[in-house]
């Protein structure tokens, strides 16, 4: 049975339920050779359940989910895998671009898109516009994301402008920075929840995650289901967080 019962979006909060999760879909790879079969079966079974988990949180009443689908590093593996999980990518938009709309969650991307192919880039404007309009749930997906890249990006535009003599150095706060990223106008995430084992941030979220409560399982993100993220937000629950304070449950 499911941890916490079917509500109403928005009401995140009250619950416990964190507003935001972040996870990083990791473990494809070694899901499918385990199985003996190709890499590439990993990734395709691991958008199944980027599917069916988005659903699942949106359903929960959650406000966002924030995957990371490929990183700034990931270019390094060889071009078979890199052209492999491009084409399931554009397979997937082509058949998300419907089912989304449908299912009331807004499809938004995080990352420079603009090194990916012509037809990706249609696609995902394609999938952001026909999503848009939709309240009450979004799923972003980090495309090419380095937390890295992105913390260099937002002092770049910052800094152009100051040069352009719209802002000065002193005028940048913690609160204003995150406007510059790609994240702008999405609350950090209380949790983060890495499938695959690996005791590592590799790049994701950096700035967002400085609070986050860090859920790791073994468990391979494509045998990563309802269940799995039921014990994570169970767990969640249990947290103490103090943010540098004292705990506020004495
Ligand atoms: C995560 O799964 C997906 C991407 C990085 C694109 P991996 O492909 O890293 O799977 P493992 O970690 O090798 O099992
Ligand atoms: C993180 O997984 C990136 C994604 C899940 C997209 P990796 O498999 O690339 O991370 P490392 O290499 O184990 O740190
Ligand atoms: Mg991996």
């Amino acid at each position: 049975m499911a941890f916490f019962s079917q509500k109403q979006t928005g009401q995140a909060e009250v619950s416990g339920l964190p507003r935001h999760v972040a996870v990083i879909m990791d473990g494809n790879g070694r899901w499918a050779q385990r199985r003996g079969l190709p890499r590439t079966a990993g990734h395709k079974a691991g958008a199944e359940t980027f599917r069916t988990i988005a659903t699942y949180c949106k359903d929960l009443g959650m406000d966002y989910l924030t995957v990371y689908a490929f990183s700034t590093e990931n270019w390094k593996r060889p071009q078979g895998e890199v052209d492999a999980i491009m084409s399931l990518l554009d397979q997937y938009l082509h058949e998300s671009i419907e089912t989304m709309a449908r299912d009331n969650i807004r499809l938004r991307f995080l990352g420079d898109v603009s090194v990916l192919s012509p037809r990706l880039r249609a696609l995902i404007e394609e999938t952001d516009e026909i999503t848009r309009h939709i309240e009450g749930f979004q799923a972003n997906i980090c495309l090419n994301y380095g937390g890295r890249d992105e913390i260099v990006r937002a002092a770049r535009r910052f800094a152009r402008e100051c040069v352009d003599g719209k802002k000065t150095p002193e005028e940048l706060s913690e609160a204003d920075f995150p406007g510059y990223l790609w994240s702008a106008g999405l609350p950090d995430p209380e949790l983060l929840i890495r499938p695959g084992g690996e005791l590592r941030v590799s790049n994701f979220l950096l700035w967002q995650c400085a609070y986050s409560e860090i859920y790791v399982t073994d468990t391979l993100w494509p045998d990563f289901g309802k269940a799995e993220l039921d014990e994570a937000l169970a767990w969640y629950r249990t947290r103490d967080r103090r943010f540098g304070g004292l705990s506020a449950k004495k």
